[in-house]
């Protein structure tokens, strides 16, 4: 396969765009092809048969796209169904989640630390992030924040619902004594600033797309399949046309995109 194919990414709506911003900081030579899947908008809600369907389809559509690697850039999806991905991607596709690196890094530079996770139900009754952690002998406490993307991919974020939102969840205090905060779902960066408000300021917030986008830098490396120079314009589709994404992908952006619609029945 050509180095200068696209890189694949998908989430269920705006929230992989977090990741896909920084891999365009980290990766400025390399196309992504980003498919959001806002006809089944949230994830976190979907039994992992359903995830496992819904990511298999989408990693069809890449590889039919071209794509030399596939990014998860979804929590729910990296952690229910990951194998389904690699196995239909094939041997030859690098895949990257967002789940491991960010273990690999929070272990690794505070191996004693203890660690609080915000995520979808679908992320945390997995139990990935917990088998993770103790593998290496980490501690991790888990909530689920259902509420959260949702009201993010509607647009609340930076505003009084989202403040109201994130204060529910932390009322009491169950992260105040944690060393570092994870927030193991795409869309929460967009409330990050929320989030560090119900913190106390020792409680560090993990930059979960820039771990994830040095990963894929050093994946793509170790298998040569880096582009060196920008060949072809990103790409963006989604299942259902919806502005609000076209108004959450401007945001993260910072600048409007041409969203393709791509319905379900022809990516099945
Ligand atoms: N952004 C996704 C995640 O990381 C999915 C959120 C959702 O659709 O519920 O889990």
């Amino acid at each position: 396969m050509s180095n200068n194919a696209p890189i694949g990414m998908f989430d269920s709506g705006i929230g992989g765009l977090t990741i896909a911003k920084a891999l365009m900081q980290r990766l400025p030579e390399e196309s992504l092809c980003y498919l959001g899947d806002t006809a089944h908008m949230p994830y976190g809600d979907k039994s992992p048969e359903r995830l496992k369907e819904y990511a298999v389809g989408i990693t069809k559509r890449l590889m039919d796209l071209g794509c030399k690697a596939v990014v998860v850039a979804c929590n729910s999806a990296s952690s229910n169904a990951l194998d389904e991905v690699r196995a239909e991607a094939g041997p030859e596709v690098p895949v990257i989640d967002v789940v491991r690196p960010v273990v690999d890094w929070a272990t690794l530079h505070n191996p004693c630390g203890e660690f609080a996770l915000i995520g979808t139900r679908a992320t945390v009754q997995s139990g990935l992030y917990d088998r993770l952690f103790s593998a290496k002998g980490g501690k991790v406490t888990s909530l689920a924040t259902p509420l959260l993307a949702s009201a993010i991919e509607e647009g609340f974020h930076n505003g009084t619902i989202s403040n109201a939102v994130v204060e529910a969840y932390f009322a009491d205090g169950w992260a105040a004594e944690k060393d570092a905060m994870l927030l193991a779902c795409t869309h929460y960066p967009l409330v990050k600033d929320e989030i560090c408000a119900q913190l106390p300021s020792q409680v560090v917030v993990v930059d979960t797309p820039a771990i994830v986008s040095e990963r894929a830098a050093k994946v793509l490396s170790e298998c040569g399949a880096r582009a060196s120079v920008k060949t072809q314009p990103h790409r963006f589709e989604v299942t259902d046309w919806t502005q609000a994404f076209a108004d959450g992908a401007a945001h993260i952006l910072g600048t409007s995109v041409d969203l393709f619609e791509v319905p379900w029945s022809e990516i099945q």
